[in-house]
């Protein structure tokens, strides 16, 4: 994987993993992490925000206990001597404890120059304030990225919503995974038409373990290559290194997607 788009040795950068021992549905011990970590490197991902889940009914993450765990972490992590950097943030859940966390300071923001929130919304339903909640964060500054919004059953059924969230100004990411399938046929079918209307802006892992939700990158990324073009791959890319160096959000380009055959089956079956 190579997108001379961002520093050091030409790697991926990765916005969204679950990498953090302990804390949350991500790996349970720092052994798991370690290995975790090291397929990360694998896959091709240079640099990676740790982004455990905060401001969830399940998973209610302290800052404090997130940088415990994210300081243990890339310790052994730099005394193994694995080639990849860390970086501390968060999953937050769009709410308006959230906005309130990250106007404390509460929500980890080590990452994109503290002017980018990773957001994520209940499975079951969208909230009436989301876009209110989402205008908020961008007036004072922060553009909010929604995740995974090809995995939302509202959304997968609606894709006006997600071309609402972008209208007023939100970011996407979509799930490398999703395009294989891991999350079910509906999620593939958006998450695809998403990069078809140019409303992919990066691609992430949300990595969570080895075996369920692991990095799954190079092999959609060799797709994408095949499928959309070296410049569709590289611009899906480079805009995650733009977001994560905390480079304005005017100088982001927007993904057009342009399938010059519709292969699709040749992603999920070989
Ligand atoms: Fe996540």
């Amino acid at each position: 994987m190579s997108t001379g788009r961002g520093p050091g040795t030409g790697g991926a950068a990765d916005l969204h993993a679950h990498l953090l021992p302990g804390v949350d549905d991500g790996p349970e011990s720092l052994d798991d992490a370690l290995a975790l970590v090291e397929e990360m490197v694998r896959q091709g991902i240079e640099a990676a925000v740790c982004t455990p889940h905060m401001f969830d009914r399940r998973y209610r993450v302290s800052e404090e206990a997130a940088r415990c765990a994210f300081t243990r972490l890339r310790k052994e992590v730099q005394r193994r001597g694995v080639r990849i950097t860390l970086y501390l943030g968060a999953e937050v859940r769009l709410t308006e404890a959230a906005l309130d966390g990250w106007t404390s300071g509460a929500v980890p923001r080590d990452w994109g120059g503290g002017r980018y929130v990773l957001v994520e919304l209940p499975m079951q339903e969208v909230p009436r304030n989301w876009l209110e909640l989402a205008h908020e964060f961008l007036v004072s500054g922060v553009t909010p990225i929604l995740a995974h919004p090809e995995r939302y059953p509202a959304m997968m059924d609606d894709g006006g919503l997600i071309e609402e969230w972008v209208d007023r100004g939100g970011l996407c990411q979509v799930t490398w995974g999703s395009l294989l399938g891991t999350w079910g046929s509906g999620a593939r079918r958006r998450a695809l038409w998403m990069l078809e209307q140019g409303l992919c802006h990066v691609m992430a892992t949300d990595a969570h373990d080895l075996v369920k939700r692991p990095p799954d990158a190079q092999r959609v990324l060799g797709w994408i290559r095949e499928q959309g073009g070296e410049e569709t791959a590289e611009a899906l890319l480079g805009n995650a290194w733009t977001v994560l160096l905390g480079n304005s959000v005017e100088n982001l380009l927007k993904v057009s997607w342009l399938p010059r055959r519709r292969r699709w089956w040749r992603l999920w079956e070989g």
